[in-house]
């Protein structure tokens, strides 16, 4: 496995996610151990996009817990239904919060946080984890984080 991660300096987003994730998938391809993965796979994302927060809440008895992630302390339990995270378990879909302030509900692990994607990672329809990231800045996600780091999660369903 290679060390040095790649990240292009003269690129657009989705040229920065074309060449991340296969990198990515490299990473965490023939490794079995679950929060090894998700580790790295937060630290690639931090590193990549500089990321005010990035990390994963797993469900484990009927909350999500605080997994791997890269940034400020967060939050550590979150309810079914609550938040953006709880949201994106229980609809089973990704969020796009162009500005938390709006999202009823949000809840607030650091008030320097702005904006917010959550993508779920499903396993036979159900939902195992999300995956959260965080913005210092308002309107920093769209449609074309939404359809990588989906892609991402896709492949990380492949490994469960
Ligand atoms: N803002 C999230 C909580 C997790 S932190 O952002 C790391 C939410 O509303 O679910």
């Amino acid at each position: 496995m290679s060390e040095n991660l790649f990240i292009p300096t003269e690129a657009n987003k989705a040229e920065k996610y074309e060449a991340i994730l296969p990198q990515i998938e490299a990473l965490i391809s023939g490794e079995p151990d679950l929060y090894a993965n998700l580790a790295n796979i937060s630290a690639v994302l931090k590193q990549g996009f500089d990321f005010f927060w990035v990390g994963f809440y797993l469900v484990k008895e009927e909350q999500l817990v605080l997994g791997p992630f890269q940034g400020p302390i967060a939050c550590t339990r979150i309810a079914f239904g609550k938040g953006v995270c709880g949201t994106a378990w229980k609809e089973g879909k990704t969020q796009l919060v162009p500005d938390v302030d709006a999202f009823p509900g949000h809840i607030a692990c650091s008030s320097a946080s702005r904006s917010e994607i959550v993508v779920p990672v499903l396993k036979k329809g159900e939902v195992k984890m999300v995956l959260d990231v965080d913005s210092d800045q308002l309107n920093d996600f769209d449609e074309v984080d939404q359809a990588y780091l989906e892609q991402l999660c896709q492949k990380l369903s492949d490994t469960l």
